[in-house]
C-alpha cells in the first residue's frame, strides 16, 4: 500500500527508530512492502520507515535499472533491518541528495566513499556487504533517517542547497 510520506518539519523525523526484535512477522513484511510501494509510487531508489511515521530501524532501497535517472548506476534491492555501516577507507565525497521527505530541493553532501555495512533481513538472516560510490551513498542516506537525521543537516555551504528545477534545469539527480 502507497503511504503518506512525512516531510521536513514533522517531528517524527528527527526522532531515532527502535530496532526490530521480532522477525519474520506479518506485520514486517507488510511494512516492507508498503516501503517498495511508497518508494515506487514516488520514483525514490530508497525509503526509510520513520519516513512513514514507522519508528523502526527497517530500510530498503536499490533498483535494477531506472528509466527516470539512465545515468545511475544499479544499486541491489535490499531490505536491511538494524543496519551498522562502518568506513573501510579514508576517502569521502561530495555529491548532490535529495529525499522524498524534502521535496523539491537538492543538496550536495559528503559522504564516506567506500563502506561496509550489515545488519538483518526481514527473516532476521544477516546481511553484509561492501559498497561504494551511489551505492554506499544511498545506504549511508537511508541509514541517516533511522537516527533522525535528514540530509539538509549535513549539507556544509548551504550556497549548495536548493530547488532542484533550478539547479538541474536539464533533468534532476535521484530522490532518497
Ligand atoms: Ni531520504
Amino acid at each position: 500500500m502507497i503511504r503518506e510520506v512525512l516531510r521536513m518539519g514533522d517531528a517524527r523525523l528527527w526522532r531515532r527508530a527502535n530496532p526490530v526484535t521480532t522477525f519474520g512477522t506479518d506485520a514486517l513484511a507488510g511494512l516492507v512492502t508498503d516501503l517498495w510501494d511508497t518508494m515506487a509510487a514516488r520514483g525514490g531508489v530508497g525509503i526509510a520507515a520513520p519516513q512513514i511515521g514507522v519508528e523502526l530501524r527497517v530500510v530498503v532501497f536499490g533498483f535494477d535499472a531506472s528509466e527516470r535517472y539512465p545515468d545511475a548506476p544499479p544499486v541491489p534491492r535490499t531490505v536491511l533491518l538494524n543496519p551498522l555501516i562502518r568506513p573501510t577507507g579514508v576517502h569521502e565525497e561530495s555529491d548532490w541528495e535529495g529525499c522524498l521527505s524534502v521535496p523539491g530541493l537538492r543538496g550536495r553532501v559528503s559522504r564516506w566513499t567506500e563502506i561496509e555495512y550489515e545488519g538483518v533481513d526481514i527473516d532476521g538472516a544477516i546481511v553484509r556487504r561492501t559498497a561504494s560510490g551511489f551505492h554506499a551513498r544511498v545506504v549511508q542516506h537511508e541509514c541517516d533517517h533511522l537516527d533522525g537525521i535528514l540530509y539538509p543537516l549535513r549539507i556544509t555551504d548551504l550556497h549548495h542547497f536548493g530547488y532542484a528545477d533550478v539547479l538541474f534545469p536539464n533533468g534532476l539527480p535521484v530522490e532518497e
